[in-house]
């Protein structure tokens, strides 16, 4: 890439791993300004950066993706010189229960960014994950030219996104560079996703719900190397490129379940089986020795630490996350939840 960088446009900035990107740029960078575009669903939240309030570097807008005058007036006013794309409905559980939003903001959403990013002819870095390669048997791993075969209608859509972003490479000549990361976690994460689900459950003693037989594998990574990646993307990547993501962390679902009762001194009791996830991925595991090479990225976090740091942060931010899971959550865990009994 030849532009240099002064301001980048974040999408989805409110949410887990926007909110620990924006950080980490405002740190590492700083001589940079961010702009964080973010609709605040229930997954965006200001609370999540109280700390940037007053940082001159950073500002934030409430708004869609989808809504192209506010895009183009962005990137026009701010001079925005690159886009990170990590806005998007990112829970494989609500789209099963209802797949159109994920239609409407990961696919319609991205593909009007991508006209701004098109129409100001500026970098963009679409941040799409591991999943739409499908699920993997108990061997081998993800590579960049793995077939994509994605299994819910998240992933579908993200598969979508991702598509297009690199048609516009092709077709538009678009300088687009795309990520495929496996799974994330850190402070800040929503309480519906696996680790700060478990989490928050055993704090408040309710039962732990391992879909099936809890032998699903994950290949966990800790945010902070994510959002190294996506730097590294953005300013290493070459046009056109996917760079995979990931840690070699591969675990199933019910060793992390019981090592984070280990770290809360609560008993395996706590656990529940319940009825499995449909069409659920059996395993992902990532082979990221492009990204290694190509971007000189490596994961810094060791994978113990990482996870004790994080049940750490959720004891210590029970206000955060309890406040989240008040209100319209619990129309949704009781959706979500209540069939599988
Ligand atoms: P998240 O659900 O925590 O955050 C998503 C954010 O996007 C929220 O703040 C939400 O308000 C915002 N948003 C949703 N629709 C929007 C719209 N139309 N316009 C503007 N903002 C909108 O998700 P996350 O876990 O932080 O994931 C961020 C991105 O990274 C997603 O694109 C996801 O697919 C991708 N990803 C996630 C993981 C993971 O493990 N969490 C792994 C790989 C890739
Ligand atoms: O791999 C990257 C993807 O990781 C991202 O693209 C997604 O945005 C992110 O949500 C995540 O998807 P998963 O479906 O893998 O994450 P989730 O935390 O929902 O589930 C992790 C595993 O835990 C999965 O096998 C399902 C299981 N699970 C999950 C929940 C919420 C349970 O057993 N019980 C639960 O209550």
């Amino acid at each position: 890439m030849s532009r240099p960088i002064r301001c980048v446009l974040v999408t989805g900035g409110a949410g887990f791993i926007g909110g620990n990107l924006v950080r980490l740029l405002l740190r590492e960078r700083p001589d940079w300004t961010i702009i964080n575009l973010d609709k605040l669903t229930y997954a965006g939240n200001l609370e999540s950066l109280v700390d940037l309030k007053d940082n001159p570097r950073h500002q934030f807008v409430r708004g869609d993706i989808a809504n192209a005058e506010l895009v183009e007036h962005l990137i026009s006013t701010h001079k925005v010189d690159a886009i990170l794309n990590l806005a998007a409905e990112s829970h494989v559980d609500r789209s099963i229960l209802g797949p159109g939003i994920f239609v409407e903001t990961n696919v319609a959403g991205t593909q009007v960014l991508l006209d701004e990013a098109r129409r100001a002819n500026v970098r963009f870095v679409q941040v799409s994950t591991d999943e739409v390669y499908g699920s993997l048997g108990p061997t081998g791993k993800f590579t960049e030219l793995s077939p994509l075969e994605p299994s819910s209608p998240y992933s579908a859509s993200k598969t979508a996104a991702d598509l297009i972003a690199l048609s516009y490479r092709r077709t538009f000549g678009l300088d687009v560079v795309v990520t495929r990361c496996s799974n994330n976690y850190g402070p800040y994460q929503f309480p519906e996703k696996l680790i700060p689900l478990m989490i928050a459950n055993a704090l408040e003693s309710k039962k732990l719900p391992v879909y099936g037989d809890g032998q699903q594998i994950r290949d966990w990574i800790h945010v902070d190397d994510h959002a190294r990646g996506i730097l590294a993307a953005l300013e290493k990547g070459k046009s056109g490129e996917v760079y995979n993501f990931g840690s070699e962390n591969e675990h199933p679902n019910l060793f992390i379940v019981r090592e984070l009762l280990k770290l809360l001194s609560r008993g395996d009791d706590l656990i529940e089986y319940v009825k499995d996830r449909p069409g659920h991925d059996r395993r992902y595991a990532i082979d990221a020795s492009k990204a290694r090479r190509e971007l000189e990225w490596a994961p810094q976090v060791p994978f113990a630490q990482g996870l004790s740091r994080t049940v750490d942060w959720y004891r210590e931010n029970r206000g955060w996350w309890e406040r989240v899971r008040s209100g319209v959550y619990r129309n949704y865990y009781a959706q979500n939840y209540g069939a599988r009994g």
